[in-house]
Protein backbone atom coordinates (compact mmCIF):
# COMPACT_ATOMS: atom_id res chain seq x y z
CA UNK A 1 0.00 0.00 0.00
CA UNK A 2 1.44 3.41 -0.83
CA UNK A 3 1.59 5.69 1.91
CA UNK A 4 0.39 8.84 2.18
CA UNK A 5 3.13 11.82 1.47
CA UNK A 6 4.14 13.87 4.22
CA UNK A 7 2.55 16.82 2.42
CA UNK A 8 -0.59 15.15 2.52
CA UNK A 9 -0.61 14.58 6.10
CA UNK A 10 0.56 17.58 7.38
CA UNK A 11 -2.37 19.39 5.12
CA UNK A 12 -4.78 16.32 6.87
CA UNK A 13 -3.42 17.18 10.54
CA UNK A 14 -4.35 20.89 9.90
CA UNK A 15 -7.58 20.26 8.39
CA UNK A 16 -8.27 17.62 11.29
CA UNK A 17 -7.29 20.59 13.99
CA UNK A 18 -10.14 23.23 11.71
CA UNK A 19 -12.41 20.76 12.25
CA UNK A 20 -11.79 20.33 16.11
CA UNK A 21 -11.82 23.47 16.80
CA UNK A 22 -15.36 23.97 14.73
CA UNK A 23 -16.16 20.98 16.94
CA UNK A 24 -15.91 22.96 20.19
CA UNK A 25 -17.17 25.92 18.97
CA UNK A 26 -20.30 24.11 18.01
CA UNK A 27 -20.51 22.64 21.35
CA UNK A 28 -20.30 26.08 22.93
CA UNK A 29 -23.58 27.00 20.83
CA UNK A 30 -25.17 24.05 20.21
CA UNK A 31 -25.14 22.25 23.72
CA UNK A 32 -25.33 25.48 26.19
CA UNK A 33 -27.21 24.68 29.57
CA UNK A 34 -30.68 26.68 29.04
CA UNK A 35 -31.81 28.35 31.51
CA UNK A 36 -33.69 26.71 34.45
CA UNK A 37 -37.43 27.24 34.38
CA UNK A 38 -39.30 25.87 37.64
CA UNK A 39 -42.24 23.53 36.10
CA UNK A 40 -40.96 23.96 32.41
CA UNK A 41 -37.54 22.48 32.49
CA UNK A 42 -37.77 18.88 32.96
CA UNK A 43 -35.75 17.87 36.14
CA UNK A 44 -34.41 14.39 34.47
CA UNK A 45 -33.20 11.39 37.25
CA UNK A 46 -29.89 11.75 35.33
CA UNK A 47 -28.45 11.79 31.83
CA UNK A 48 -24.96 12.77 29.88
CA UNK A 49 -22.92 15.24 31.25
CA UNK A 50 -20.06 16.32 28.57
CA UNK A 51 -17.96 18.89 27.41
CA UNK A 52 -15.89 20.33 24.19
CA UNK A 53 -13.56 17.53 25.43
CA UNK A 54 -16.35 14.15 24.71
CA UNK A 55 -17.13 15.92 21.11
CA UNK A 56 -13.68 16.64 19.60
CA UNK A 57 -12.46 13.08 20.72
CA UNK A 58 -15.95 11.64 19.17
CA UNK A 59 -15.09 14.17 15.92
CA UNK A 60 -11.00 12.67 16.16
CA UNK A 61 -12.01 8.88 16.03
CA UNK A 62 -14.63 9.00 13.19
CA UNK A 63 -11.84 10.89 11.34
CA UNK A 64 -9.74 8.19 11.71
CA UNK A 65 -12.43 6.10 11.00
CA UNK A 66 -11.04 3.40 12.70
CA UNK A 67 -14.69 2.30 13.58
CA UNK A 68 -13.91 -0.95 15.64
CA UNK A 69 -12.02 -0.80 18.77
CA UNK A 70 -9.08 0.09 18.45
CA UNK A 71 -6.55 2.84 19.55
CA UNK A 72 -9.09 5.20 21.98
CA UNK A 73 -10.37 1.20 23.19
CA UNK A 74 -6.83 0.63 24.53
CA UNK A 75 -6.39 4.16 25.84
CA UNK A 76 -9.83 3.48 27.78
CA UNK A 77 -9.10 0.07 29.06
CA UNK A 78 -5.83 1.22 30.58
CA UNK A 79 -7.05 4.50 32.42
CA UNK A 80 -10.19 2.22 33.79
CA UNK A 81 -7.10 0.01 35.17
CA UNK A 82 -5.19 2.31 36.03
CA UNK A 83 -9.23 3.66 38.31
CA UNK A 84 -9.78 0.21 39.93
CA UNK A 85 -5.99 -0.35 40.26
CA UNK A 86 -7.29 -3.76 38.64
CA UNK A 87 -5.55 -6.67 36.80
CA UNK A 88 -7.40 -5.90 33.87
CA UNK A 89 -10.45 -3.95 32.34
CA UNK A 90 -12.38 -5.36 29.61
CA UNK A 91 -14.55 -2.85 27.88
CA UNK A 92 -18.28 -3.78 26.36
CA UNK A 93 -21.26 -2.59 24.68
CA UNK A 94 -23.39 -2.94 27.84
CA UNK A 95 -24.24 -3.36 31.56
CA UNK A 96 -25.88 -5.70 30.24
CA UNK A 97 -23.27 -7.36 28.05
CA UNK A 98 -20.72 -6.98 31.44
CA UNK A 99 -22.79 -9.29 33.31
CA UNK A 100 -23.24 -11.94 30.34
CA UNK A 101 -19.69 -11.96 29.84
CA UNK A 102 -18.72 -12.29 33.71
CA UNK A 103 -21.30 -15.14 34.06
CA UNK A 104 -20.02 -16.73 30.76
CA UNK A 105 -16.26 -16.07 32.06
CA UNK A 106 -17.28 -18.27 35.48
CA UNK A 107 -18.83 -20.84 33.32
CA UNK A 108 -15.82 -21.20 31.07
CA UNK A 109 -14.20 -24.47 30.81
CA UNK A 110 -10.68 -23.20 31.20
CA UNK A 111 -11.46 -22.56 34.85
CA UNK A 112 -10.27 -25.30 37.41
CA UNK A 113 -13.52 -24.80 39.30
CA UNK A 114 -16.28 -23.29 36.63
CA UNK A 115 -20.01 -23.17 37.30
CA UNK A 116 -22.02 -25.87 35.59
CA UNK A 117 -25.93 -25.67 34.95
CA UNK A 118 -27.70 -26.51 37.85
CA UNK A 119 -25.27 -24.64 40.24
CA UNK A 120 -26.59 -21.89 42.55
CA UNK A 121 -26.45 -18.01 42.67
CA UNK A 122 -27.34 -15.93 45.61
CA UNK A 123 -28.55 -12.23 44.35
CA UNK A 124 -31.24 -10.28 45.37
CA UNK A 125 -34.66 -10.19 44.64
CA UNK A 126 -35.24 -6.29 43.96
CA UNK A 127 -32.80 -6.34 41.02
CA UNK A 128 -32.01 -5.21 37.75
CA UNK A 129 -33.89 -8.07 34.92
CA UNK A 130 -30.21 -7.89 33.30
CA UNK A 131 -28.44 -9.12 36.29
CA UNK A 132 -30.45 -12.40 36.62
CA UNK A 133 -30.89 -12.76 32.95
CA UNK A 134 -27.24 -14.31 32.52
CA UNK A 135 -27.82 -16.87 34.60
CA UNK A 136 -30.94 -17.86 33.33
CA UNK A 137 -29.40 -18.08 30.00
CA UNK A 138 -26.43 -20.72 31.65
CA UNK A 139 -28.84 -22.96 33.47
CA UNK A 140 -27.89 -21.56 36.71
CA UNK A 141 -30.28 -21.47 39.24
CA UNK A 142 -30.89 -17.95 41.24
CA UNK A 143 -31.19 -18.08 44.88
CA UNK A 144 -33.21 -14.70 45.74
CA UNK A 145 -32.69 -13.07 49.05
CA UNK A 146 -35.31 -10.44 50.79
CA UNK A 147 -33.52 -7.29 50.36
CA UNK A 148 -33.52 -3.81 52.79
CA UNK A 149 -35.42 -0.83 52.65
CA UNK A 150 -32.77 2.10 53.37
CA UNK A 151 -29.87 0.49 51.69
CA UNK A 152 -32.22 -1.38 49.56
CA UNK A 153 -29.54 -3.66 48.65
CA UNK A 154 -29.54 -7.28 49.62
CA UNK A 155 -29.90 -8.49 53.02
CA UNK A 156 -26.70 -9.25 54.37
CA UNK A 157 -27.63 -11.14 57.60
CA UNK A 158 -29.71 -14.16 55.64
CA UNK A 159 -26.90 -14.92 53.08
CA UNK A 160 -25.58 -17.89 55.10
CA UNK A 161 -28.79 -19.37 56.16
CA UNK A 162 -29.74 -19.22 51.93
CA UNK A 163 -26.54 -21.43 50.69
CA UNK A 164 -27.14 -24.98 49.62
CA UNK A 165 -24.20 -27.77 48.68
CA UNK A 166 -24.84 -26.83 44.99
CA UNK A 167 -24.65 -22.48 46.06
CA UNK A 168 -21.38 -21.64 44.26
CA UNK A 169 -21.31 -17.82 43.70
CA UNK A 170 -23.11 -14.36 44.81
CA UNK A 171 -24.05 -11.88 42.48
CA UNK A 172 -24.61 -9.16 43.93
CA UNK A 173 -26.00 -5.31 42.67
CA UNK A 174 -25.28 -2.19 44.82
CA UNK A 175 -28.43 -0.63 44.43
CA UNK A 176 -28.51 2.95 43.25
CA UNK A 177 -24.93 3.37 44.40
CA UNK A 178 -25.08 2.22 48.23
CA UNK A 179 -22.57 -0.13 48.64
CA UNK A 180 -23.46 -3.45 50.19
CA UNK A 181 -22.39 -4.88 53.42
CA UNK A 182 -18.81 -6.24 51.88
CA UNK A 183 -17.52 -6.97 55.33
CA UNK A 184 -20.42 -9.51 55.62
CA UNK A 185 -20.40 -10.98 52.25
CA UNK A 186 -16.76 -11.08 51.27
CA UNK A 187 -16.45 -12.90 54.42
CA UNK A 188 -19.20 -15.66 53.23
CA UNK A 189 -17.46 -15.82 49.66
CA UNK A 190 -14.20 -16.43 50.95
CA UNK A 191 -15.26 -19.41 53.54
CA UNK A 192 -17.70 -20.68 51.30
CA UNK A 193 -15.19 -20.64 48.10
CA UNK A 194 -17.94 -18.59 46.42
CA UNK A 195 -16.98 -16.76 43.27
CA UNK A 196 -18.07 -13.22 43.88
CA UNK A 197 -18.96 -10.63 41.12
CA UNK A 198 -20.58 -7.03 41.87
CA UNK A 199 -22.70 -5.42 39.22
CA UNK A 200 -21.28 -2.37 40.02
CA UNK A 201 -23.42 -0.68 37.24
CA UNK A 202 -24.73 1.86 39.62
CA UNK A 203 -21.87 2.18 41.96
CA UNK A 204 -18.74 3.57 40.13
CA UNK A 205 -16.36 5.86 42.15
CA UNK A 206 -18.26 4.29 46.06
CA UNK A 207 -16.30 2.98 48.62
CA UNK A 208 -16.45 0.99 51.47
CA UNK A 209 -14.15 0.54 54.25
CA UNK A 210 -11.86 2.90 51.77
CA UNK A 211 -11.85 0.29 48.99
CA UNK A 212 -13.55 0.58 45.79
CA UNK A 213 -16.40 -0.75 44.66
CA UNK A 214 -15.83 -3.13 41.90
CA UNK A 215 -12.79 -4.64 43.28
CA UNK A 216 -14.03 -6.42 46.21
CA UNK A 217 -14.75 -9.60 44.15
CA UNK A 218 -13.02 -12.12 41.16
CA UNK A 219 -15.01 -9.44 38.44
CA UNK A 220 -17.60 -6.53 38.66
CA UNK A 221 -19.56 -4.80 36.11
CA UNK A 222 -19.96 -1.21 34.95
CA UNK A 223 -22.70 0.34 32.45
CA UNK A 224 -21.89 3.31 30.55
CA UNK A 225 -25.56 3.68 29.61
CA UNK A 226 -26.26 7.70 29.88
CA UNK A 227 -27.94 7.64 33.01
CA UNK A 228 -24.95 5.65 34.64
CA UNK A 229 -21.85 7.81 36.11
CA UNK A 230 -19.59 8.22 33.10
CA UNK A 231 -21.28 7.20 28.99
CA UNK A 232 -20.10 5.84 26.03
CA UNK A 233 -23.41 6.24 25.01
CA UNK A 234 -24.11 2.40 24.95
CA UNK A 235 -21.08 0.94 27.03
CA UNK A 236 -19.86 -1.28 30.23
CA UNK A 237 -17.07 -3.04 31.15
CA UNK A 238 -15.92 -5.56 33.19
CA UNK A 239 -13.28 -5.49 35.94
CA UNK A 240 -10.86 -7.81 36.05
CA UNK A 241 -9.48 -8.65 40.11
CA UNK A 242 -8.23 -12.14 39.65
CA UNK A 243 -5.83 -12.68 36.99
CA UNK A 244 -6.62 -15.59 35.69
CA UNK A 245 -10.02 -14.23 34.01
CA UNK A 246 -8.55 -11.92 32.25
CA UNK A 247 -7.98 -14.10 29.03
CA UNK A 248 -11.39 -15.75 29.74
CA UNK A 249 -13.30 -12.23 29.99
CA UNK A 250 -11.56 -11.08 26.98
CA UNK A 251 -12.63 -14.40 24.91
CA UNK A 252 -15.83 -14.30 26.16
CA UNK A 253 -15.84 -10.60 24.64
CA UNK A 254 -14.35 -11.78 21.29
CA UNK A 255 -16.47 -14.42 20.05
CA UNK A 256 -15.21 -17.17 22.53
CA UNK A 257 -12.27 -17.12 20.49
CA UNK A 258 -8.62 -18.82 21.91
CA UNK A 259 -6.30 -15.81 19.92
CA UNK A 260 -6.06 -12.76 21.87
CA UNK A 261 -4.42 -11.04 18.90
CA UNK A 262 -5.75 -7.22 18.32
CA UNK A 263 -7.64 -6.22 15.74
CA UNK A 264 -6.18 -6.51 12.56
CA UNK A 265 -2.85 -8.25 13.95
CA UNK A 266 -1.64 -11.58 14.11
CA UNK A 267 0.25 -13.90 14.92
CA UNK A 268 0.56 -12.57 18.32
CA UNK A 269 1.32 -15.60 20.43
CA UNK A 270 4.22 -16.49 17.79
CA UNK A 271 2.38 -19.70 16.78
CA UNK A 272 -0.53 -19.15 14.94
CA UNK A 273 -0.60 -22.41 12.88
CA UNK A 274 1.38 -24.35 16.12
CA UNK A 275 -2.02 -25.14 18.26
CA UNK A 276 -3.50 -28.36 18.71
CA UNK A 277 -6.64 -27.38 21.04
CA UNK A 278 -9.92 -29.73 21.03
CA UNK A 279 -10.40 -32.27 18.90
CA UNK A 280 -8.87 -30.32 16.07
CA UNK A 281 -6.46 -30.80 13.80
CA UNK A 282 -3.10 -29.65 14.71
CA UNK A 283 -2.03 -26.37 12.88
CA UNK A 284 -5.89 -25.18 13.01
CA UNK A 285 -5.37 -21.13 12.48
CA UNK A 286 -5.42 -20.33 15.93
CA UNK A 287 -7.70 -17.20 14.81
CA UNK A 288 -10.80 -19.24 14.37
CA UNK A 289 -10.05 -21.82 17.85
CA UNK A 290 -12.79 -21.40 19.83
CA UNK A 291 -12.23 -22.17 24.14
CA UNK A 292 -14.87 -20.52 24.71
CA UNK A 293 -18.97 -19.83 24.23
CA UNK A 294 -18.65 -16.07 23.62
CA UNK A 295 -20.05 -13.33 21.37
CA UNK A 296 -19.14 -10.21 20.09
CA UNK A 297 -19.80 -7.39 22.82
CA UNK A 298 -16.99 -4.92 21.52
CA UNK A 299 -17.97 -1.38 21.70
CA UNK A 300 -16.91 1.13 18.59
CA UNK A 301 -13.49 3.07 19.23
CA UNK A 302 -15.67 6.00 18.84
CA UNK A 303 -17.90 5.26 21.94
CA UNK A 304 -14.39 4.12 23.51
CA UNK A 305 -12.91 7.95 22.64
CA UNK A 306 -16.07 9.66 24.52
CA UNK A 307 -15.47 7.05 27.23
CA UNK A 308 -12.13 7.93 27.22
CA UNK A 309 -12.82 11.79 27.88
CA UNK A 310 -15.52 10.99 30.57
CA UNK A 311 -12.87 9.06 32.58
CA UNK A 312 -11.21 12.46 33.53
CA UNK A 313 -14.28 13.16 35.19
CA UNK A 314 -14.84 10.66 37.40
CA UNK A 315 -13.70 12.86 40.78
CA UNK A 316 -15.83 16.01 39.77
CA UNK A 317 -18.71 13.27 38.93
CA UNK A 318 -18.65 11.47 42.16
CA UNK A 319 -18.45 14.51 44.34
CA UNK A 320 -21.70 16.59 42.51
CA UNK A 321 -23.36 13.18 42.87
CA UNK A 322 -22.61 13.43 46.79
CA UNK A 323 -23.20 16.74 46.95
CA UNK A 324 -26.34 16.82 45.62
CA UNK A 325 -27.11 14.09 47.46
CA UNK A 326 -26.19 15.48 50.79
CA UNK A 327 -28.88 18.64 49.77
CA UNK A 328 -31.67 16.41 48.91
CA UNK A 329 -31.12 14.32 52.71
CA UNK A 330 -30.92 17.80 54.68
CA UNK A 331 -33.80 18.84 52.92
CA UNK A 332 -35.83 15.77 53.06
CA UNK A 333 -34.90 15.14 56.84
CA UNK A 334 -37.93 17.25 57.50
CA UNK A 335 -40.47 14.49 56.24
CA UNK A 336 -39.03 11.88 57.82
CA UNK A 337 -42.13 10.57 59.93
CA UNK A 338 -43.38 10.01 56.45
CA UNK A 339 -41.09 9.51 54.61
CA UNK A 340 -37.88 6.45 54.77
CA UNK A 341 -34.60 8.25 53.85
CA UNK A 342 -31.77 6.61 52.60
CA UNK A 343 -29.73 4.68 55.46
CA UNK A 344 -26.34 5.54 55.97
CA UNK A 345 -23.24 3.03 56.98
CA UNK A 346 -20.53 5.10 58.16
CA UNK A 347 -17.77 2.48 57.31
CA UNK A 348 -19.28 3.60 53.02
CA UNK A 349 -18.87 6.29 50.66
CA UNK A 350 -21.19 5.88 48.09
CA UNK A 351 -20.77 7.25 44.54
CA UNK A 352 -24.88 7.60 44.66
CA UNK A 353 -27.10 6.73 41.34
CA UNK A 354 -30.04 8.06 42.63
CA UNK A 355 -31.58 9.52 45.85
CA UNK A 356 -33.91 6.34 47.03
CA UNK A 357 -37.33 7.18 49.16
CA UNK A 358 -39.83 4.81 50.72
CA UNK A 359 -43.39 6.15 51.54
CA UNK A 360 -44.41 5.37 55.02
CA UNK A 361 -47.82 3.51 56.17
CA UNK A 362 -50.52 6.31 55.38
CA UNK A 363 -49.13 7.77 52.25
CA UNK A 364 -49.46 7.22 49.13
CA UNK A 365 -46.32 6.62 46.95
CA UNK A 366 -48.20 6.80 43.84
CA UNK A 367 -50.10 10.36 44.70
CA UNK A 368 -46.50 11.59 45.78
CA UNK A 369 -45.00 10.47 42.11
CA UNK A 370 -47.80 12.14 40.65
CA UNK A 371 -46.95 15.45 42.21
CA UNK A 372 -43.54 15.47 41.61
CA UNK A 373 -44.24 13.96 37.84
CA UNK A 374 -46.74 17.00 37.31
CA UNK A 375 -44.19 19.40 38.52
CA UNK A 376 -41.92 17.91 35.86
CA UNK A 377 -39.46 16.61 38.33
CA UNK A 378 -38.52 12.37 36.70
CA UNK A 379 -38.86 9.53 39.23
CA UNK A 380 -38.03 6.19 38.89
CA UNK A 381 -39.39 3.17 40.83
CA UNK A 382 -35.93 0.66 41.91
CA UNK A 383 -35.43 -1.10 38.70
CA UNK A 384 -37.67 -4.41 38.50
CA UNK A 385 -39.22 -4.48 42.11
CA UNK A 386 -39.77 -7.85 43.04
CA UNK A 387 -38.27 -9.19 39.94
CA UNK A 388 -40.17 -12.84 40.38
CA UNK A 389 -43.06 -10.80 39.52
CA UNK A 390 -42.37 -9.30 36.36
CA UNK A 391 -43.96 -11.55 33.43
CA UNK A 392 -40.74 -12.62 31.48
CA UNK A 393 -39.62 -13.75 35.16
CA UNK A 394 -42.43 -15.79 36.24
CA UNK A 395 -41.58 -19.27 36.34
CA UNK A 396 -38.00 -19.34 35.91
CA UNK A 397 -36.20 -21.86 37.54
CA UNK A 398 -35.38 -20.42 41.33
CA UNK A 399 -34.98 -20.75 44.60
CA UNK A 400 -36.42 -18.72 47.44
CA UNK A 401 -35.25 -19.36 50.48
CA UNK A 402 -37.37 -17.23 52.70
CA UNK A 403 -40.12 -14.52 52.61
CA UNK A 404 -39.18 -11.96 50.13
CA UNK A 405 -41.32 -8.98 52.86
CA UNK A 406 -38.97 -6.00 52.67
CA UNK A 407 -38.69 -7.04 48.81
CA UNK A 408 -42.77 -6.43 47.78
CA UNK A 409 -42.52 -3.72 50.09
CA UNK A 410 -39.84 -2.02 48.23
CA UNK A 411 -41.91 -2.84 44.64
CA UNK A 412 -44.64 -1.15 46.35
CA UNK A 413 -44.05 1.60 47.89
CA UNK A 414 -40.40 2.68 46.94
CA UNK A 415 -39.22 5.14 44.45
CA UNK A 416 -36.22 7.60 43.41
CA UNK A 417 -35.04 10.97 42.07
CA UNK A 418 -32.18 12.29 40.80
CA UNK A 419 -28.48 13.39 42.28
CA UNK A 420 -26.72 13.80 38.63
CA UNK A 421 -24.01 16.10 38.13
CA UNK A 422 -26.39 17.97 35.59
CA UNK A 423 -28.54 19.04 38.38
CA UNK A 424 -28.21 22.91 39.80
CA UNK A 425 -28.31 24.24 43.28
CA UNK A 426 -31.61 26.02 42.05
CA UNK A 427 -33.03 22.75 40.72
CA UNK A 428 -32.58 20.58 43.94
CA UNK A 429 -33.85 23.41 45.49
CA UNK A 430 -37.29 23.42 43.34
CA UNK A 431 -37.58 19.82 44.25
CA UNK A 432 -37.44 20.41 48.25
CA UNK A 433 -40.02 23.24 47.45
CA UNK A 434 -42.22 20.47 45.95
CA UNK A 435 -41.83 18.23 48.42
CA UNK A 436 -42.67 20.56 50.64
CA UNK A 437 -45.68 21.68 48.59
CA UNK A 438 -46.84 18.40 48.60
CA UNK A 439 -46.81 17.69 52.54
CA UNK A 440 -48.73 21.24 53.02
CA UNK A 441 -51.86 20.59 50.38
CA UNK A 442 -51.71 17.11 52.02
CA UNK A 443 -52.37 18.82 55.76
CA UNK A 444 -54.87 21.19 53.91
CA UNK A 445 -56.50 18.50 52.63
CA UNK A 446 -56.84 16.75 56.47
CA UNK A 447 -57.24 19.64 58.61
CA UNK A 448 -60.18 20.59 56.00
C1 LIG B 1 -27.58 -2.64 38.37
C2 LIG B 1 -27.62 -2.62 36.88
N1 LIG B 1 -27.07 -3.65 36.20
C3 LIG B 1 -27.07 -3.68 34.86
C4 LIG B 1 -27.61 -2.66 34.12
C5 LIG B 1 -27.60 -2.74 32.61
O1 LIG B 1 -26.81 -1.75 32.02
P1 LIG B 1 -27.04 -1.36 30.47
O2 LIG B 1 -28.26 -0.50 30.42
O3 LIG B 1 -25.80 -0.61 30.09
O4 LIG B 1 -27.22 -2.61 29.71
C6 LIG B 1 -28.20 -1.58 34.77
C7 LIG B 1 -28.80 -0.49 33.99
O5 LIG B 1 -29.28 0.51 34.47
C8 LIG B 1 -28.20 -1.55 36.19
O6 LIG B 1 -28.75 -0.54 36.86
Amino acid sequence: MIGRSSTAKGKTEKLKLEILKKVRQYYGLAHKPAKFIPHKTRIQYSGRVFGPEEMEALADSALDFWLTLGPYGDLFEKKMRKFFRSRDFVAVNSGSTANLTAVMSLMSRQLDNPLRAGDEVITPAVTFPTTVAPLVHGGLIPVFVDCEIGTYNINPHLIEAALSPKTRAIIIPHTLGNPCDMDIIGDIAKRRGLYLVEDSCDALGGTFQDKLVGTFGELATLSFFPAHHITMGEGGGVVVNAGRFSRIVRSVRDWGRDCWCATGKSNTCGKRFGWQLGDLPMGYDHKYIYSNLGYNFKPTDMQAAVGNAQVERIPDFVAARRKNFKRLYKGLEAYCDRLVLPTLDSRSNPSWFGFPITVKEGLSRRELVAWLENANIETRLVFGGNILKQPGYQGIAARVPGPLEQTDRIMNSSFFIGVYPGLTEEMLDYVLKTFKGFFAEKADRVHA
